[in-house]
């Protein structure tokens, strides 16, 4: 870690208590510097990510009902259409109707986020999200 600054903030109130109590139930380690400097790390991430050709990795969480027409069938041949990118995935059958698929994804950028808004854009996927993450080493 470089030298270390300070800068102040001015915000509302009601924000900053907001705020404090998410910092509280991050646990006895959190404060708000170190809350602070993960959510500017985590901005500077996605802006180096924007424009990368760099190989990043991304997880992709969906959820999704087996029964609904041919969905499992159009997630599958979109998961093979991609194989060499998708490195792993865990397929969790979270009750009679609903499944829950998490797949890591390697790539540029570019690549990740098109396999990722194919699979969470497919009709009748409930719920999904795609987080993008990195070693960290230019942080
Ligand atoms: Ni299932």
């Amino acid at each position: 870690m470089g030298k270390l600054s300070r800068f102040g903030v001015a915000m509302d109130e009601d924000l900053l208590d907001r705020f404090d109590r998410l910092v509280e139930r991050r646990g006895t380690h959190a404060n708000r510097s170190e809350a602070v400097r993960d959510l500017v790390r985590d901005a500077l991430v996605e802006s180096e990510w924007e424009d990368s050709d760099e190989e990043i990795v991304g997880t992709v969480t969906m959820v999704f009902d087996h029964h609904a027409s041919d969905l499992s069938e159009r997630l599958d041949s979109l998961q093979h259409a991609h194989h060499d990118k998708i490195v792993s995935s865990m397929h969790i059958h979270l009750d009679a109707h609903n499944c829950l698929e998490v797949l890591v994804v390697r790539g540029t950028s570019a690549q990740v986020r098109a396999i990722a808004d194919g699979l969470l854009g497919t009709k009748g996927v409930k719920h999904g999200k795609l987080v993008l993450t990195t070693t960290g080493q230019h942080l």
